[in-house]
């Protein structure tokens, strides 16, 4: 699979999602400002991965900080660190990264401003392979309940081209079809960006994982028709009741799912949970151009002067989801002591 972002020298070189798959071009960020472009247009776009992107932009951008003294480049650090986490608002990965890169930056008042910029530097290539890592560990808890010959529906792409790499929801098809499980994929189109049918195919066409692009309104037809199993999503941001954020029209899938008695999974890593939010309805949603719904290519496609709106994410309430696949495990409702353990025994295993 092709490096989704990566560093070259002093610059940093991101597959440009928007063009994929018709070209695999990578897109040259020389500056933070250009992360930041690139997280809004969506060069680069899923939690993870714009977590990934947002840790290695403050690297890029703490390096050309002209500071006397460290108070002076913390000053500005936070005004960085302040511009990166509005890039986008849903997926709290961005922000998890940005509060992550100003801890390290506040535990570092003695040390020489040019090693803080190398220290933040490796913090950036660590978070990045953790990520990977993390998505490897959370495709070998959900495997399990992915049973030999079944079907998978997933919504938008919470794949490879999502995350530093592997994929959560299609970590865990990976996982299973790593273990040598026959299994397809029913890919739903996602509309407005596509990400179904541009990105998730096209991965798991290049691991000869077999999949189908699904209209996105014809999921509850083939849930019906007995052709689906189990459903697989990602998501952008988990309260701590288990309401979960993810890309628009994953709702009506898990309400679909409920009716036809199929179980609906979300994989997602810890820096997707917040516990600072009690429910979705405090989960902010972004709202995109409507020009991305009224324009195909370019060209609008409506009558002209038609109104649209777009909102980019969706709540599922908790009671639609079965199970969150973690990279600390599997955590079943009710979910608001299920989500908190993960987070204590991760600080106990941190004290030891
Ligand atoms: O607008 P996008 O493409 O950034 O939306 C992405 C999603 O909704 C994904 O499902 C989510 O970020 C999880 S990615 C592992």
């Amino acid at each position: 699979m092709h490096p989704v972002i990566k560093w070259d020298n002093n610059h940093i070189l991101l597959l440009d999602q928007r063009r994929l798959p018709l070209s695999i071009r990578y897109l040259t960020c020389r500056n933070y400002r250009d992360i930041i472009n690139a997280i809004k247009r969506m060069a680069i776009r899923g939690a993870p991965a714009i977590g990934v992107a947002a840790a290695m932009g403050l690297a890029m951008g703490s390096s050309a900080i002209r500071a006397r003294n460290f108070d002076a480049f913390r000053r500005r650090f936070r005004e960085i660190a302040d511009e990166m986490a509005e890039a986008r608002p849903t997926a709290v990965n961005l922000r998890w990264a940005v509060e992550r890169m100003s801890a390290l930056v506040d535990s570092c008042s003695v040390i020489p401003l040019d090693e803080i910029k190398q220290t933040l530097r490796r913090e950036s290539e660590i978070i990045l392979a953790e990520d990977i890592d993390i998505n490897k560990r959370i495709g070998r808890n959900g495997e399990a309940l992915v049973p030999e010959g079944s079907t998978i529906l997933t919504h938008c792409n919470a794949g490879a081209l999502a995350t530093g790499g592997y994929g959560t929801a299609l970590g865990i098809v990976r996982a299973a079809h790593e273990a040598g499980k026959s299994i397809r994929v029913f890919a739903d189109e996602t509309r407005p960006w596509l990400q179904g049918l541009r990105l998730t195919s096209f991965e798991l066409m290049e691991d000869h994982i077999p999949v189908h692009v699904i209209a996105d309104n014809a999921a509850g037809s083939f849930m019906r028709r007995g052709m689906v199993d189990l459903v697989i999503t990602g998501a952008d941001r988990i309260a701590a009741n288990g309401d979960a954020a993810n890309k628009i029209g994953t709702y009506q899938v898990a309400v679909l799912a409920r009716e036809n008695s199929i179980p609906f999974y979300i994989a997602a890593p810890l820096s997707t949970i917040d516990l600072s939010i009690k429910n979705g309805e405090n989960i902010p949603i972004e709202e995109r151009d409507p020009s991305e719904i009224t324009h195909i290519n370019g060209r609008m496609i409506g009558p002209r002067g038609v109104k649209a709106i777009n909102p980019s994410f969706d709540i599922t309430p908790a009671k639609y989801i079965t199970a969150i696949i973690t990279e600390k495990g599997i955590v079943r409702p009710p979910y608001l002591a299920g989500l908190k353990s993960l987070f204590t025994t991760e600080a106990q295993s941190a004290q030891r």
